[in-house]
């Protein structure tokens, strides 16, 4: 028997669901793609990249072919490039498998960069498995919906409601039923909800009880954390001196200038004096301060930002470093960047000249 909440959630999606561009497939590549990239990201900002990505790499073959710094600069500007390593890796694992996704959850999940709620999307959209999808969007409709007060960022809470939407989904309209509950979460029970023209508002707890402000219960914020770069734009003989990121931490895969992070940005430029590889030389050099980035907000960090472009003499020695190498500005454009460094090019000239 259908439970009344999902005949009333099929009912409300057939009179309003979009026309997304990735509805209308079964190809689990599509779907995939779609997915990652809508992962923290909302539709009006996801869509342009899906299409760029799907016009740069119309199978899993293209995907698992390219090279990495191809794929991060289309990527660039969409955030959180795990999303596009793990993309890359999965890709190059399925193309080796002769270019079949795996047909159900399970053995889904096992791919790196597919976690539950991808894992459910992929099987139910491309395969008809029901298997709910749990995101945000879920986490507040069932958590106001049938009054549920567990802290969604408590470990326990995803399978809650995972046990719960399991009871919801019904198993011949899976697909349908999982597409109809992240839209009634878009646009009817979204943060702020649409409650005067809510369906499911003669029977929701929340709706009853006045606390749909108050559900889903969602704990402790995690704080923002204040980071302060210093960026140094060092030309030399005609090069700039440039480094790749690691792995572990912001902007990882993508390239920037010769970076200090100081615990604060001070008045002065002497705090870089203590700097070990430009310290002992710096002071001989000319800096020229550039317009700095407006602060730049990720999730959970906002980043405070100066920048300055030296001029290294010819005759200069330059001390050499393990992770910065010197290339052609030409080649730097063709690698992918950091917002934060696309908008310091763009607002100051002297730079737009030199890429
Ligand atoms: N957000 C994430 N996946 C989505 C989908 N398939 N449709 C609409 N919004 C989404």
């Amino acid at each position: 028997m259908i439970h009344p909440f999902s005949s009333t959630l099929l009912t409300w999606y057939q009179a309003h669901a979009r026309d997304l561009p990735w509805r209308n497939t079964k190809d689990p590549y599509v779907i995939w793609l779609s997915e990652v990239v809508l992962q923290q990201t909302r539709i009006a900002q996801g869509t342009p990249y899906f299409h760029a990505l799907l016009h740069a790499f119309p199978s899993v073959h293209e995907l698992a072919e390219a090279d990495e710094a191809t794929l991060f600069r289309i990527w660039q500007g969409l955030g959180y490039y795990s999303r596009a390593r793990n993309l890359h890796k999965t890709a190059k694992y399925i193309a080796a498998n002769g270019g079949i996704f795996p047909n159900n959850y399970a053995e889904l999940i096992k791919l790196p960069g597919i976690g539950p709620y991808t894992a459910a999307a992929i099987s139910s959209f491309a395969f008809g498995e029901p298997k709910p999808v749990v995101d945000g969007n879920v986490f507040r409709i069932l958590a106001r919906y049938f009054g549920v007060e567990t802290d969604i960022l408590h470990a326990s809470a995803r399978k809650i409601f995972t046990e719960l939407a399991e009871g919801l989904i019904p198993a011949d309209h899976a697909a349908t039923f999982n597409q109809a509950i992240m839209e009634f979460g878009s646009l009817q029970c979204s943060p702020v909800p649409q409650c005067a023209s809510c369906p499911l508002q003669p029977s929701c707890v929340a709706y009853a009880t006045d606390r749909t402000q108050m559900l889903p219960v969602k704990s402790k914020k995690k704080p923002v954390r204040e980071r302060y770069l210093a960026y140094f734009i060092f030309e030399y003989q005609g090069k700039i001196w440039v480094r790749q990121r690691t792995q572990k931490d912001i902007w990882a895969g993508l390239w920037e200038f010769y970076l200090v992070e100081l615990p604060d940005l001070g008045p002065s430029l002497d705090v870089l004096s203590k700097d070990p590889c430009v310290g002992p030389w710096f002071t001989e050099l000319d800096a020229f301060a550039l317009k700095a980035p407006a602060p730049h907000l990720l999730s959970h960090q906002k980043l405070i930002s100066k920048a300055w472009h030296i001029q290294v003499p010819d005759h200069f020695e330059m001390p050499q470093s393990d992770e910065y190498q010197w290339i052609e500005p030409q080649d730097f454009k063709n690698l992918g960047k950091p917002v934060l460094l696309l908008n310091l090019i763009t607002d100051n000239l002297s730079l737009q000249e030199l890429f």
